[in-house]
Parts: C-alpha cells; sequence; structure tokens
C-alpha cells in the first residue's frame, strides 16, 4: 500500500498530529511529492475544485526544487518508519538526469519515481504519452542509479501499454498508474475556467473504471511490478485492481477524505484476501459465498 504521489503531506502531518503519525503510518512506502530541478512556485490558486465524484488538481509541482528537497524535506522524509520512493520531473533530459543522479546517490532513498505524467505543466506529457520518449527517459536514467525505477503513467496516452512495455525494454523496474485525466470546471458566475491553471487533472472515484482497465490492460503488457491506482476508496476496490493485476497499489485522493485511508483499506483487503483464500481452500464452498465477500 502506497500513497499517490503528491497526496499525502507526511511531513505537514508529523507537524500537525506529532509522532503518532509515524507510530500508525498509513503507508508500506512512501512516495514524495514530485520534485523538479529547480524550485517551483506552482499555479495561481484556486488549485482545486471538487466534482461530484472527486476532484480536479491544478496544482503545478510547488516544490524546493532538488537542492532544497535534499537539505530540506529529505532529512524528515527519512525518518518516516517506512521506505521512501522521489518523485522526480524533467523539463528536459538534462534536468532529468541531474535529478536521478541526486536523489539516487542518497541511502536514504528506496526507489525512484518518474514522473512522466503531470497534467498540470506545459511539456510535462511530451515524455509519458509517447513510447520512444518514455523508453529515452528510462534509457538516459537507468545507468545513473542502481536504485529501482517506477515510470508514473498517463492515462492521457492513446496506448498506455506500449509505453509501459518501451519502460520494461528500457530498464524499468516497475509502472504506476493511473496518474489524473485532463479535466476542466468553469467558475459558476463568470464562467471562465475556475482553475488558476485553466485545466487540471481529475481523480478520484470517477476515474477507477479507466484506471481499473488501464492496469488490467498493462499489466498483460509487460512482466515488471504494475503498482495501481485511481479512485480506490475500500479494500474491494483495492482488490480488484489486484485481480486486474496490480501487485501494489495506491491511495490518493480517499487521503483527502480520510487520512488514515491507506491503512483502513489495507486492513479491508486483507480481509476480503483472507476469506478467498479460505473460499477457494474449502473442497465445497458454500453457495453465494463469493458474492458475499
Ligand atoms: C501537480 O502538482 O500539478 C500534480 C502532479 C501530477 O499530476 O503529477
Amino acid at each position: 500500500m502506497l500513497n499517490g504521489s503528491g497526496t499525502f503531506d507526511a511531513i505537514a502531518a508529523r507537524r500537525t498530529f506529532g509522532d503518532e503519525v509515524l507510530e500508525r503510518f498509513p503507508f508500506d512506502a512512501f512516495v514524495s511529492k514530485t520534485i523538479t530541478l529547480a524550485p517551483r512556485q506552482g499555479n495561481p490558486p484556486p488549485r482545486l475544485w471538487e466534482t461530484p465524484a472527486g476532484l480536479i488538481n491544478s496544482i503545478g509541482l510547488p516544490n524546493k526544487g532538488l537542492e532544497g528537497f535534499l537539505s530540506t524535506d529529505l532529512p524528515e522524509l527519512a525518518e518516516l518508519p517506512v521506505p521512501l520512493v522521489v518523485s522526480v520531473m524533467g523539463f528536459s533530459h538534462d534536468e532529468l538526469a541531474q535529478l536521478v543522479a541526486g536523489v539516487g546517490e542518497r541511502d536514504e532513498v528506496a526507489m525512484i519515481e518518474l514522473n512522466v505524467s503531470c497534467p498540470n505543466v506545459e511539456t510535462g506529457l511530451v515524455m509519458g504519452a509517447d513510447p520512444a520518449e518514455a523508453a529515452r527517459a528510462v534509457e538516459l536514467t537507468r545507468p545513473l542509479t542502481e536504485k529501482p525505477l517506477i515510470v508514473k503513467l498517463t492515462p492521457n496516452a492513446s496506448e498506455p501499454q506500449a509505453v509501459a512495455a518501451a519502460a520494461e525494454a528500457a530498464g524499468a523496474e516497475a509502472v504506476s498508474l493511473i496518474n489524473t485525466l485532463k479535466g476542466m470546471a468553469l467558475h459558476p458566475r463568470t464562467r471562465s475556467p475556475w482553475l488558476g491553471g485553466g485545466s487540471g487533472g481529475v481523480s478520484g472515484p470517477a476515474v477507477r473504471a479507466i484506471a481499473l482497465e488501464q492496469v488490467y490492460t498493462v499489466a498483460r503488457a509487460v512482466e515488471i511490478a504494475v503498482i495501481g491506482m485511481g479512485g480506490i476508496q475500500t479494500g474491494r476496490h483495492a482488490a480488484d485492481f489486484i485481480e486486474a493485476g496490480a501487485r501494489a497499489i495506491a491511495v490518493g485522493t480517499e487521503s483527502f477524505r480520510d487520512p488514515a485511508a491507506g491503512t483502513r483499506i489495507a486492513d479491508e483487503l486483507a480481509v476480503i484476501s483472507a476469506s478467498e483464500r479460505g473460499i477457494s481452500e474449502s473442497p465445497t464452498p458454500p453457495a453465494g459465498a463469493r458474492a458475499q465477500t
């Protein structure tokens, strides 16, 4: 159980709730908010819009930049009780290489996620939407670190499975999907775009069926691990993603509603798994038992 990058601020949570957050940490590995080489302010507000079944965000990757992250955030994130995945995004191959090299040499970092799928910056989609570009990003960064590389896929590509296969062939250890789908909301009175960045990325229950289909398709196109996410709110949803082929799952938007969602969903999933194991091991499963789980 992981968090979707940028959906759970572990440093702010610890500042607010104290070390109880560490004692009952809701994830088995923590994925940082995406960092870029240079510091970024992010998009102008408003940055969020609530839809009937989820959120549209237009955050724009605000962050302290590589140096600020390494000196300020990394020491705090290293105190979390779980392995740390650092999410990085470069606006060019050279930037990406500097990010992976800089993060990859730090012992506190367990894995690196290449975010080639943020919809809220001008050039963000280019690498992630095109299999050749995604492969190039992995080929370039693979020799720079021994840490596992996860490629975060965009659902806004015409064939995410082709991007996943290209990332695998280039040496990625895992793919994670889905990032958000492009979306927009209009201001109720002025009728101009509500979000400061104009458009944004849709997440939450509204995208779950899309995410499930993409996880299912990608898991059949690659042998590397698939980390599935997109609108997971319950253990049943998590079980669906595992059955579709995900080897791990991540919770994002649900953590805004319930900060302990990671723990709750993992607990629910464990009950479902134990129950289904019991049923499959039983020589004569009771009629309708599977439907009840
Ligand atoms: C953002 O900061 O705009 C969201 C990041 C992402 O979608 O990758």
